[in-house]
């Protein structure tokens, strides 16, 4: 085959291998980027699982359900009344593949701007920094890179006793049902289990989520998962805790599915199944013999502080390595090794990475929550605020949550920040930016907040540290 120069290659198109061949192209060095995936139409798709099926996908189908959601339970409120709201599935689904095809469209259009040349097809790295591409049309073609970046990215764990197939779906499947499932089964009350089972419950989905663990959302404060768990109930959402599933069938009358919890042995029958249980690397045939590069007993990419193989020119970033299976981590890896790459400084802060879950209402956090800091034996302060003693949450009919605010009992440092409620998504940025400048709790008490706006719970969150809350009964 014949073989191409570049000084840095990427493998994979997704959050962490875009972001990587950008910077890297815009920092002057001549770059490839290859991916294999390709959108609905068949066509290759650029963005990855973020911008095919994940991140974005999801969210445009999360505001469509809450826009029907509202007319049926909340307009009530404001006066506003109709005839009962209908849904078009099909048309939803279509705006959706839309935005999708604009965003992934959007790389493509960034790598012309910015001179990355784009290889669709599979990607192996062999020994030597060199990737070998079988591309769509049959064609091989062999890139050599002083520098190899590998973004391969994640995929769906399968349970070996629910195949994926036509009723048992992971999430490229539960973004695209033709109806609404009389009666959805989720396993596993995690990320993708929350939001996607939230789309199906707002549009009239009986939906039942078997979780394996006690503990709801255990990676999230414990206050906030009761807040959460007690908003997703009174929506509906049927979430059952401590339950192992053992076995599905999937039968005329829909699909089966057997598990045991505290009380013995129990069955479900459900129209469709979300299988949710995580994910892992996508490192299958990624790496041909001899390369040197290490993968871990879960198959991610063995990497330094700094998303360095230990292989010379050899880089991995995103999903396929340790850290959180967030996009936006992935996004700060790719630029970090992009950089250092150009000699330049290159660093991710993995202490202050939010986390959001884009539920009703959302959940959001940075940094650690009480549990851990107990457990690390840190003396900490905390003061929260609740979003129904802010007007502004109120005004829009979303009093649900609250901000907690946790900081050093000496130092008063911010050390983490805990959101549940109304546009979470976007405060939680407070906390990020707070502790990224190494803020106190009385630097955020002391910034002035717009009023009536929501950011006033973390305003009075932040002053409730220190004992001087105003709005406090
Ligand atoms: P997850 O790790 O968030 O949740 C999986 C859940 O399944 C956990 O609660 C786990 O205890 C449970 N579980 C595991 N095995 C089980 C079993 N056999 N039976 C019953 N329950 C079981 O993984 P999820 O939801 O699949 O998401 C995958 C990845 O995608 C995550 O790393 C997540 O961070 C990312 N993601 C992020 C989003 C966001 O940031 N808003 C949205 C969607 C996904």
């Amino acid at each position: 085959a014949d073989q191409q120069q570049f000084d840095v290659v990427v493998i994979g198109g997704g959050p962490a291998g875009y972001h990587a061949a950008i910077r890297a192209a815009q920092l002057g060095l001549k770059t490839a980027c290859v991916d294999a995936a390709l959108g609905k139409d068949g066509k290759p798709a650029l963005g990855g699982t973020c911008l095919r099926v994940g991140c974005i996908p999801s969210k445009a189908l999360l505001d469509s359900s809450r826009q029907f959601w509202n007319m049926g339970h909340i307009f009530d409120q404001h006066g506003i009344s109709f005839d009962k709201p209908k849904i078009d599935v099909g048309k939803m689904v279509a705006r959706k593949d839309a935005i999708v095809k604009q965003f992934t469209g959007g790389i493509a259009a960034l790598f012309k701007a910015n001179k990355v040349t784009a290889f669709y097809g599979w990607a192996q790295l062999q020994p030597g920094n060199i990737v070998k591409v079988k591309q769509h049309d049959g064609s091989e073609v062999e890139l050599k890179g002083t520098n190899v970046i590998l973004a391969a990215g994640s995929d769906s764990i399968e349970l070996p006793f629910a195949k994926f197939g036509e009723h048992i779906v992971d999430n490229v499947g539960a973004l695209d049902f033709d109806k609404v499932p009389k009666r959805l089964g989720v396993i596993g009350a995690g990320v993708i289990g929350l939001e996607l089972g939230s789309v199906w419950n707002r549009l009239g989905s009986q939906v039942t989520v078997l979780e394996g663990l006690p503990n709801f959302l255990a990676a999230a404060d414990t206050e906030v998962a009761k807040v959460a768990a007690r908003e997703f109930k009174k929506q509906g959402l049927d979430i059952k805790l401590g339950c192992k599933v053992t076995n599905t069938e999937v039968k005329k009358d829909g699909v089966h599915v057997f598990y045991t919890d505290d009380k013995g042995e129990q069955e479900i029958v459900v129209d469709k199944l979300l299988v949710c249980v995580g994910r892992r690397a996508a490192t299958k045939n990624l790496l041909a013999d001899g390369t040197g590069v290490k993968l871990d007993q879960r198959g991610m990419i063995e990497v330094d502080d700094h998303c360095h193989t230990g292989v010379d020119g050899v880089w991995a970033v995103g999903d396929c390595v340790r850290g959180p299976m967030l996009a936006h981590k992935g996004f700060e890896e790719g630029i970090e090794v992009a950089e250092l790459i150009a000699g330049l400084p290159g660093h991710v802060n993995y202490d202050t990475i939010p986390n959001v879950i884009y539920t009703e209402p959302e959940i959001a956090w940075v940094g650690k929550t009480e549990e851990q800091l107990k457990a690390d034996g840190i003396a900490y302060k905390a003061g929260s605020f609740p979003f129904a003693a802010v007007g502004r949450a109120v005004a829009m009919a979303e009093p649900a949550g609250f901000v907690k605010v946790l900081a050093d009992a000496e130092t008063d440092r911010i050390l983490g920040m805990h959101l549940v409620g109304a546009n979470v998504s976007e405060l939680v940025h407070e906390g990020v930016i707070s502790m990224e400048f190494n803020g106190s709790a009385d630097d955020l008490a002391r910034i002035c907040h717009a009023h009536p706006s929501l950011s006033e719970a973390v305003h009075d969150a932040a002053m409730a540290v220190a004992k001087r809350a105003i709005h406090k009964a």
